[in-house]
C-alpha cells in the first residue's frame, strides 16, 4: 500500500514510523515532510501543508491508496473533504468536524448545548461589549481568540488592566488576523491538565493513553507558552475512575453532539482536560494529534496504526480491539534557543553516540543541506525513551537528548518531574 501524510513535524513522524510497522505498506510519502523524515519516508519538500491543490493532484498521480492528514490547518480547509472527493480514503476530519478546533465560538457553544462540563463563558465580536463585561468580572479571567492563533491565541488576564490589554491585542490590534473578530472570555479553572487523545469514527471511541504536556518554554511552567516542549505518559493523574466519568459526562456525550449537530467527528480528537475541584472540564478540543502528545502515546500502542485508522474510515472501529503497552513514555524536545520567539536556524546537528533500542529520535524542525543535517524552526527534535517507569524513561529521554549538539540546542531540565511529584514512580 502507498501512505501519504499531510504535514513535516515530530507528530507526523511518529504517526510514520508507526504506520511503518505494517508489513503491507511500500511507500510513505511525507507532504512536506523534514530533513530528518526522509529516514522514514519519501519527504515532497515543494508541497506545503497547506497547499490543497498539490496534495489533492499528488494523491492522484502517485496512486496513493490511504492519506492522513494530521495538521490542523488542511484539516480546517477542508483537506480531508477534498480527498474524499478525489475518491481517496482518508484518516482525520472534515472540514465541518475540525470547527471543534478552528473555532473556540463552535466548541464552547457545542458543550453548553449539550451539557458537556466546561469553563462559564461569554462571546464577544465587539471590544466595547468585551471592555464593559470585563468592569464586573472576577480575576484572573481567560481571553481565547475564536479562531486558530498557533496555539498563542489564549490570553490569562489576573487584573482588569491586563484584561483590557487582552481585549485590545486580540480584537484591535488584531495580533492573530482574523482569529481575533471573536472572542471567549471564560472563567479561569484550576486543577492538573491531562491529554487525552482518541481515535473515533463518530461512533465508537477509543481513548488512548493518557498524557501529560508541558507547554511552558521554562523551567518549572514558567515564560511563554510553546507548542510543547516535553510530555509524558501515562498522565498520574488520570486515574480509571477520572477516566470512566470522563467517557460519560465528556467523551460520549462529544460524539453524540457532533452526530447530533450534522458533523460527525472521525480520526483524532484531541481531549485537553483540566481536572478541577469540580470534576473533569474540556479546557480545549484539537481535532487531531497533539505535538509532543503522539511522540509519547504512539510509541505505547500495540495494535497496527493502519488498521485503527483504516476503521475509524470504514467506520467498523467497534470491531477493534484497540491495546496499549503497560509501559511508560517520555519525550524531551530539543528547542532553538530563543524559542518561542526569535531563534536562528541553519545549525548543523550532530549525534556523539547512538540511541539505544528503547529511544527513538523524532524530527520536527531540521532539513538536509549538502546531505547534512541542520536545524529549519523551532523545535527541531524531541527525544521519547519507554521504559517499564516514568523514572527509566526520562533517565533514556535525557542521556539521548544530552547525546545531541548544535548550536543553541535549549531544553527544559524538568519534564516529568510533576508527574513524579504526583506519585507516579
Ligand atoms: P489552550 O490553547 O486552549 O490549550 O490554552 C492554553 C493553556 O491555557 C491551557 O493549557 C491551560 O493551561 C490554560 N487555560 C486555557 N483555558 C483555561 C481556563 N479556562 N482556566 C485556566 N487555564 C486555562
Ligand atoms: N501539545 C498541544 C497541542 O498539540 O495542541
Amino acid at each position: 500500500m502507498k501512505l501519504l501524510v499531510v504535514g513535516g513535524g515530530g507528530r507526523e513522524h511518529a504517526i510514520i514510523k508507526k504506520l511503518r510497522e505494517n508489513p503491507d505498506v511500500s511507500e510513505i510519502y511525507a507532504l512536506p515532510g523534514n530533513g530528518g523524515i526522509s529516514a522514514d519516508a519519501v519527504c515532497i519538500p515543494e508541497i506545503g501543508a497547506k497547499d490543497l491543490d498539490g496534495i489533492v493532484n499528488f494523491a492522484k498521480s502517485h496512486g496513493i491508496d490511504f492519506a492522513v492528514v494530521a495538521p490542523d490547518d488542511p484539516l480546517a480547509l477542508g483537506c480531508v473533504d477534498r480527498l474524499h472527493a478525489a475518491g481517496i480514503p482518508c484518516f482525520g476530519p472534515d472540514a465541518k468536524a475540525a470547527r471543534i478546533e478552528s473555532s473556540k465560538v463552535f466548541a464552547k457553544n457545542l458543550m453548553r448545548k449539550y451539557g458537556i462540563p466546561t469553563a462559564d463563558y461569554n462571546v464577544f465580536t465587539n471590544p466595547e461589549a468585551a471592555l464593559a463585561y470585563l468592569e464586573t468580572a472576577k480575576f484572573p479571567i481567560v481571553l481565547k481568540a475564536d479562531g486558530l492563533a498557533l496555539g498563542k491565541g489564549v490570553l490569562i488576564a489576573q487584573s482588569l488592566q491586563e484584561a483590557r490589554g487582552a481585549v485590545r491585542t486580540l480584537m484591535q490590534d488584531r495580533v492573530f488576523g482574523a482569529a481575533g473578530d471573536e472572542i471567549v472570555v471564560e472563567e479561569f479553572l484550576t486543577g492538573p491538565e491531562v491529554s487525552v487523545l482518541a481515535f473515533t469514527d463518530g461512533k465508537t471511541i477509543a481513548p488512548m493513553v493518557s498524557s501529560m504536556d508541558h507547554k511552558r518554554v521554562g523551567d518549572g511552567d514558567t515564560g511563554l507558552n510553546t507548542g510543547g516542549m516535553g510530555t509524558v505518559a501515562p498522565n498520574p493523574c488520570y486515574t480509571p475512575e477520572i477516566a470512566e466519568t470522563c467517557m460519560r459526562t465528556i467523551f460520549l456525550p462529544t460524539l453524540d453532539a457532533m452526530r447530533e449537530e450534522g458533523c460527525p467527528f472521525k480520526g483524532c480528537l484531541y481531549f485537553g482536560l483540566m481536572l478541577t475541584p469540580d470534576g473533569p472540564k474540556v479546557i480545549e478540543y484539537n481535532c487531531r494529534f497533539g505535538d509532543p502528545e503522539t511522540q509519547v502515546v504512539l510509541p505505547l500502542l500495540k495494535t497496527d496504526l493502519l488498521t485503527i485508522m483504516q476503521a475509524v474510515e470504514n467506520e467498523t472501529l467497534s470491531g477493534i480491539a484497540v491495546e496499549w503497552s503497560d509501559a511508560c513514555a517520555a519525550c524531551v524536545i530539543l528547542a532553538s534557543g530563543g524559542y518561542p520567539e526569535h531563534y536562528e536556524t541553519g545549525k548543523p546537528i550532530e549525534f556523539t553516540e547512538p540511541f539505544p533500542s528503547n529511544v527513538t529520535c523524532y524530527h520536527a524542525g531540521d532539513k538536509l543541506q549538502d546531505g547534512r543535517l541542520v536545524t529549519s524552526g523551532g523545535r527541531v527534535l524531541g527525544l521519547t525513551a519507554v521504559a517499564p517507569t516514568l523514572k527509566e524513561a526520562l533517565r533514556g529521554a535525557y542521556k539521548a537528548a544530552d547525546a545531541v549538539a548544535f548550536e543553541g540546542k535549549y531544553l527544559r531540565r524538568d519534564i516529568g518531574a510533576r508527574a513524579l511529584r504526583a506519585g507516579m514512580n
